[in-house]
């Protein structure tokens, strides 16, 4: 038994989607999140920074005596943490294991597309790991940086929506992937169209989800549950402002969090 939290964090709201996720895996979890929603996005940043904001975010979590670092954002997992995972006295999970992981099992023709921030893209994370895993996979790769304005505004589901999905996605569904990893945390919230873009043979990967799942099993190997708590308590913490996270987190969570947001100083970390 392990009664402390589990830290999350990403640049902004999208890590929220992995949250959501958490807590359906995992009821009993106390969990601490932050987003970085002041210094929003990472994906355009260069390495050096991305890894400067990563490092503070870390330590900020730090402060709360967490079980587990979970970072929920597809451009730190990929751009930082290969660099500083032995940096801290935590364990830190990231999404692009989890994610390969189940896509690299979900591929019938070895043809796998993803989409993800230009950091992510840039850093050729993915397709290095899904090359590791076997080296007869084909991966197709696609920088979408309008994805997450798209999502940071509620454009979910709008016309405008489609027209840039269709521009990112018609070469990756031209060479016929069957898998397509959702490589940012953002992009479940286009999951609808997305797939109606890539058609019903494509299997979506949605990072959030499977860091849960793999969460699960670290706990259940390694780092052990909570105890079984009548209510958890989850705190949030932004960068920025207060209100437009509430009133966006609680969609992206489908759960109310106004009242439970508090802002900090991340610089300070
Ligand atoms: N949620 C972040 C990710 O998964 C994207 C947002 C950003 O560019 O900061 O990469």
């Amino acid at each position: 038994m392990n009664n402390k939290s589990i830290g999350v964090f990403d640049s902004g709201l999208g890590g929220l989607t992995a949250v959501k996720q958490i807590m359906q895996e995992l009821p009993n979890e106390n969990i601490i999140y932050f987003g970085d929603t002041g210094r929003v996005p990472y994906g355009t940043r260069s390495r050096d920074t991305i890894l400067k904001y990563t490092r503070g975010d870390i330590r900020f979590l730090r402060t709360f005596d967490v079980k587990v670092i979970v970072i929920a954002c597809g451009t730190a997992s990929s751009a930082a943490l290969p660099m500083i995972k032995d940096e801290f006295d935590v364990p830190i999970v990231g999404v692009i294991d989890a994610a390969v992981y189940a896509a690299v099992r979900a591929t019938k023709n070895k043809k796998i597309g993803v989409i993800g921030t230009s950091g992510t893209i840039k850093s050729g994370e993915y397709e290095k790991q899904i090359n590791e895993y076997d080296s007869g996979m084909q991966v197709f790769s696609k920088a979408c940086p309008m994805f997450v304005p798209l999502v940071e505004n509620g454009y979910f589901d709008a016309e405008v929506t489609r027209l840039i999905v269709e521009e990112y996605l018609e070469g990756i569904r031209a060479e016929g992937v069957d898998t397509l990893i959702l490589g940012c945390t953002h992009y479940p919230l286009l999951e609808k169209v997305i797939s109606e873009y890539m058609g019903d043979g494509v299997t979506l990967i949605n990072s959030g989800a499977e860091v849960a799942k793999y969460l699960k099993k670290k706990l259940d190997d390694e780092l052990a549950h909570s105890d079984k708590i009548d209510k958890c308590q989850y705190r949030y913490y932004v960068s920025d402002d207060i209100s437009s996270f509430e009133e966006l987190g609680s969609i992206f969570l489908e759960r109310e969090i106004n009242g439970q947001v508090n802002k900090i100083d991340i610089e300070k970390y």
